[in-house]
């Protein structure tokens, strides 16, 4: 499911590319690994400014280290939850221009915000903040597969928190669909992971476990 999301993050950050989109604001950006945000965009577009967001200070590290150098991208410590203060931030303010559209990428993040009210009102904030034309490019875990995965188990979610040190929630597709209220949907609109443009170059198992989709303000 891992390897299936970031595929779908390559395919979201080449759509986005080839939309002429060339900055953007990746929160929850997690630790470095194969095909980042500003590898695939500065590819296409070596001008091409990112922003990484992450509330994990290894993480800011790690992605510090490998843009060293880079004057178009850098990396800050920040919560999701905060969107204010990650709109304050001295990294987005200096490379990210809000009169001109901006990929906001929130990939497999917010089913770490397990509170609804924080997760919607900080994507809603986020999206609020940007320019007409800018772009919303979303994951999240779905209920629906989770509970397919799990269905030998009294409570899906008691189980992931037994495994790993961070509470987490998976949302319905209905639930996940929320966060781009006011969005126009680009095709085919909120589906599997795996069914968002698959590339038949790229392709990547398990796809199944997350929703994902990309809205664009109009
Ligand atoms: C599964 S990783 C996703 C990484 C990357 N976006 C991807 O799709 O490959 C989730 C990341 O979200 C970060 N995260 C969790 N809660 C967060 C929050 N409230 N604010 C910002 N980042 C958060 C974690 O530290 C982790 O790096």
């Amino acid at each position: 499911m891992a390897r299936a999301n970031r595929a779908f993050l390559r395919r979201a950050v080449g759509y986005l590319v080839d939309a002429g989109i060339r900055q953007f604001l990746d929160i929850g950006s997690g630790i470095p690994t194969a095909g980042n945000v500003h590898e695939i965009a500065q590819k296409a577009a070596p001008d091409a400014r990112v922003v990484y967001v992450d509330i994990d200070p290894q993480a800011v590290m790690e992605s510090l280290e490998i843009l060293d150098g880079n004057p178009y991208a850098s990396a800050v410590q920040g919560d999701l939850r905060d969107a204010a203060a990650i709109l304050r931030s001295p990294a987005v303010r200096r490379l990210l221009d809000f009169r001109q559209p901006v990929g906001l990428l929130i990939v497999s993040v917010l089913h770490f915000v397990p509170e609804d009210g924080p997760a919607y009102d900080a994507v809603a904030h986020l999206v609020g903040a940007l320019p007409s034309g800018s772009y919303l490019a979303l994951s999240h875990a779905a209920s629906e597969a989770f509970d397919h995965l799990f269905q030998q188990s009294a409570n899906k979610d008691d189980v992931y928190r037994q495994q790993t040190p961070t509470p987490g929630t998976s949302r319905t597709r209905e639930e996940v669909e929320r966060f781009f209220a006011g969005l126009d949907m680009v095709k085919p609109g909120l589906v599997r992971l795996g069914e968002w443009r698959p590339d038949p170059a790229d392709p990547e198992a398990g796809g199944h476990g997350a929703w994902a989709g990309i809205g664009r303000k109009a």
